[in-house]
């Protein structure tokens, strides 16, 4: 049984006060730091980049997990790399050669991970699991936190464990996981579970540590 990680995605984070913040989840127990860099084009939001990253890099010694949600990853990896990123998961639907894409990644020093949304297959992926160090199973629409778990994530999440099988890939979950959701994407075979709204409500350490535990539960 691979080891359960939690990943807190900075999205919900006060962006007023995203240091602090950083530093809190970090303490609280959190396993790594997911970051949602949104580019306004491949969803309909915007949120942050290197400069931002870069910024909260000296705050957290912690696995930063990037989650590229933009048209054009190919262009950007060095500049994420520059800023600190110790993983980059890229989208399935924007990288046509997404083998070459995976190769850079991992020549960059980095981790290298693809994310699928909700009503994306995982056809070819087959061919790609030596070069995959995390498959991102979708479970939303991307662009926002705080929405509902689709449930039919949690059979592609079975099918990833099954085409993964025997390999070193972890599987992550995305998108409104939270603590009556995570017993069943663990079942399911997901062991990085990201949540955003499930761990930065109550805005304080105590609330923090408490949300990050009721993620981690036991089977
Ligand atoms: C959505 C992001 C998710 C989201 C998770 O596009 O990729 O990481 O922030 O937030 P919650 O856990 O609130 O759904
Ligand atoms: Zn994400």
């Amino acid at each position: 049984m691979k080891e359960i990680l939690i990943a807190p995605s900075i999205l919900s984070a006060d962006f007023g006060s995203l240091a602090d913040d950083v530093k809190l989840i970090d303490e609280a127990g959190a396993d790594w730091i997911h970051l949602d860099v949104m580019d306004g084009h491949f969803v309909p939001n915007l949120t942050f980049g290197p400069p931002i990253i870069k910024s909260i890099r000296k705050i957290s010694k912690k696995p930063f997990d990037a989650h590229l949600m933009v048209t054009n990853p190919d262009d950007l990896l060095e500049e994420y790399v520059a800023a600190g990123v110790d993983m980059i998961t890229v989208h399935k639907e924007v990288t046509p050669h997404l083998d070459r894409t995976l190769t850079r990644i991992r020549e960059l020093g980095c981790k290298a991970g693809v994310s699928v949304n909700p009503g994306t297959s995982l056809s070819g992926l087959e061919f790609l699991l030596e070069k995959l160090d995390l498959i991102l199973v979708m479970s939303v629409n991307p662009g926002f936190g705080g929405q509902s778990f689709i449930n039919s994530s949690l059979d592609k999440i079975k099918n990833v464990r099954e085409l993964v099988s025997g390999n070193p890939i972890n599987i992550q979950v995305d998108g409104g996981v939270n603590n009556t959701i995570a017993p069943e994407v663990i079942k399911a075979g997901a062991n990085v579970l990201v949540a955003g709204s499930a761990i930065f409500s109550g805005a304080d350490f105590k609330s923090y540590k408490q949300n990050i535990a009721s993620l981690r539960c036991k089977l």
